[in-house]
């Protein structure tokens, strides 16, 4: 099982490197990097190259690790046992019917190899991947209420990201293989946006990426434009029919680009840029 690449990701050869060590030490995969660098898309491209059905599993603040394994439906089984009598239904007396599984337990007892994609882990509590230890080192769980050891038949290939919100415990890491996804380079940039864009004009592309630099490279900006912002002002530029004559007009001052909104984020952002387009244009 090797990753090489997919028709609709562009993955750099550390990254690819970095999949295939994963498979290779079969350990997690952690992938930082910015928002929108295509950590997610990551795991979905490669589960779909390699064949492997995708379960996944978003992170939010108030995720336990418990839920990833399996839950028991105490209310649901009270009602049941209320509803059913005396006698006590069948599906009472089967604690079975009352355990709810989780991503972890369905991608262990998978009749087939299975990715998992564990997103945004940075997002819940501290002791979440403490919790998942031994679950994602020896791939087993005991599950108290039916008595039984959840082991996996084949090991999941597993994709855990994270924006850094948070740091992960030493010993989590220790169980991981570790790749950062860096900003693009200009030309793997522009591979992106082709893969997104074939029909892009080059003129068009090429003002849009200047600007689009340009607005990056910007000093003291709290939130920079990543590819996929890139990607919807680009989507936004071909709807409003916008060429690059009007992003960049020949001989005119610099102007504030069109539908900079999906560019910037924030007030403070936008206003760093206003003033800085103001001097440039005072100091022609
Ligand atoms: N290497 C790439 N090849 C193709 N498309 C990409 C690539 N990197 C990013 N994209 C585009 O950027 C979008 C955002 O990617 P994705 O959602 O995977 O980012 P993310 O790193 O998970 O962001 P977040 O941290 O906010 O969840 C994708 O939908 C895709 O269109
Ligand atoms: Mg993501």
């Amino acid at each position: 099982m090797r990753f090489e690449g997919s028709p609709h990701y562009v993955a750099t050869a550390d990254l690819k490197l970095a999949v295939n060590a994963a498979i290779t030490l079969q350990r997690p995969l952690l992938v930082k990097g910015e928002p929108g660098t295509g950590k997610t898309l990551l795991a979905e491209e490669v589960a779909k190259s390699l064949n492997l059905p995708l379960l996944q599993w978003h992170i939010k603040s108030t995720t336990k690790a418990q839920q990833g394994l399996y839950e028991y439906d105490a209310v649901s089984r009270l009602r049941d046992s209320q509803m059913a009598g005396l006698d006590g239904g069948e599906r009472v007396k089967n604690i079975h019917n009352y355990i709810v599984k989780g991503v972890l337990w369905q991608a262990f007892t998978a009749e087939q190899p299975v990715a998992l994609l564990i997103d945004e882990i940075d997002k819940a509590d501290i002791e979440f991947p403490n919790d998942l230890l031994r679950e994602l080192d020896r791939m087993e769980f005991w599950c108290y209420e039916t008595r039984e050891l959840i082991r996996a038949r084949h090991r999941p290939l597993v994709f855990i990201t994270s924006n850094n919100e948070k740091e992960l415990p030493d010993a989590f890491l220790r169980r991981c293989f570790f790749h950062y996804i860096r900003f693009p380079e200009p030309d793997t940039l522009e591979h992106i946006v082709r893969v997104h864009f074939p029909k892009l004009k080059g003129d068009l592309l090429a003002a849009a990426m200047k600007t689009f630099y340009e607005v990056r490279q910007l000093p003291g900006l709290k939130k920079k434009p990543s590819t996929s912002e890139l990607l919807d002002w680009l989507r936004l530029l071909l709807a409003e029919d916008i060429g690059a004559t009007e992003l960049q007009p020949e001989g005119q001052p610099m102007g504030i680009p069109p539908l900079v909104g999906a560019l910037l984020k924030n007030e403070q952002d936008t206003t760093l840029f206003e003033r800085l387009v103001f001097m440039q244009n005072r100091n022609r």
